[in-house]
């Protein structure tokens, strides 16, 4: 019975970012758990692949190519899974990017980048998806942000800010949509292995020292979100909003 809880059956679940990485990973396991699962980023065959590999599971998949930092393209996005998978119960807000730079060498571009890909793309799913949840009185938000939207790092001030806005924002519409039956968390990640840190992990310094924050002694993979997503996207986290999950092996506690 209890196990009950954690299905997702017939449910629909919208994953940016799900091309690859962290996202295609977490569209892949709300697919196991029963949802019909739409997915979103910019490359076409990226995206036309992992909704190929949700088929896989028996459930109902669409690929979309868009840019979640453009308003257009959102509403043309969320019009799409409506007209065809008539609704959306899940929204995973996963797109995000990571750009190194001290604040004093960083230019101007880098720190809109990051705030448009990691915060602005979040601020305008939530708030498209979220007027249909609004409508329907319920739905599951979960938005990935990072440990470093707590803890500071260097060469990392535009990741951090945008990163602490998501936290930030999460906990702010968690308040204000709990009316609706709308569950809004967070999942933060420390280092997983994906292409995003592809290049920083092949340098065996820099990944050693990585590491040794590590109480569980190891990188990340993106398996390791699997349960916390199904876990949050399900009934069985029905009375917790306003959350942020660490899955960081420990980095956090320390
Ligand atoms: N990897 C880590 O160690 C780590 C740690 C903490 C937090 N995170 C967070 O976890 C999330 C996923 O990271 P990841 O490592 O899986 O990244 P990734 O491997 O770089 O994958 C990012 C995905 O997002 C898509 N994307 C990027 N910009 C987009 C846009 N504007 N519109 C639509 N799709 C877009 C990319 O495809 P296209 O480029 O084709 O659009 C790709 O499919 C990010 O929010 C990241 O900040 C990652």
């Amino acid at each position: 019975m209890c196990i009950e809880l954690f299905s997702l059956r017939d449910k629909v679940a919208l994953v940016t970012g799900a091309g690859k990485g962290l996202g295609k990973s977490m569209a892949l396991a709300l697919a196991e758990s029963g949802a019909h699962v739409a997915v979103v980023s910019r490359t076409r065959s990226d995206i036309e692949t992992t909704a190929q590999e949700i088929q896989e599971s028996g459930v109902k998949s669409m690929s979309i190519v868009a840019d979640v930092t453009k308003q257009d393209d959102v509403a043309r996005m969320v019009e799409k899974v409506l007209g065809e998978l008539k609704t959306i119960d899940i929204l995973v807000n996963n797109v995000g990017t990571y750009v190194f730079g001290h604040c004093l060498e960083s230019s101007l571009e880098d720190w809109h980048k990051m705030l448009e890909v990691n915060l602005t793309s979040t601020y305008l799913c939530s708030k498209a998806v979220g007027k249909h949840m609004a409508e329907r009185q319920r739905g599951k938000i979960i938005n990935v942000s990072s440990a470093l939207g707590v803890f500071g790092a260097g060469g990392s001030t535009a990741y951090c800010a945008s990163k602490g806005g998501v936290i930030q924002l999460t906990r702010a519409l968690a308040i204000e949509w709990a009316k609706y039956n709308i569950m809004v968390n967070s999942i933060a990640p420390y280092s997983m292995e994906t292409e995003m840190t592809k290049t920083m992990l092949e340098d065996e310094k820099i990944k050693k020292a990585i590491i040794s924050k590590i109480p569980l002694k190891r990188i990340g993979k993106p398996s390791d979100l699997s349960g916390v997503v199904v876990f949050l996207a399900s009934k069985a986290s029905d009375y917790i909003t306003g959350q942020v999950i660490f899955v960081d092996g420990g980095f956090s506690v320390q």
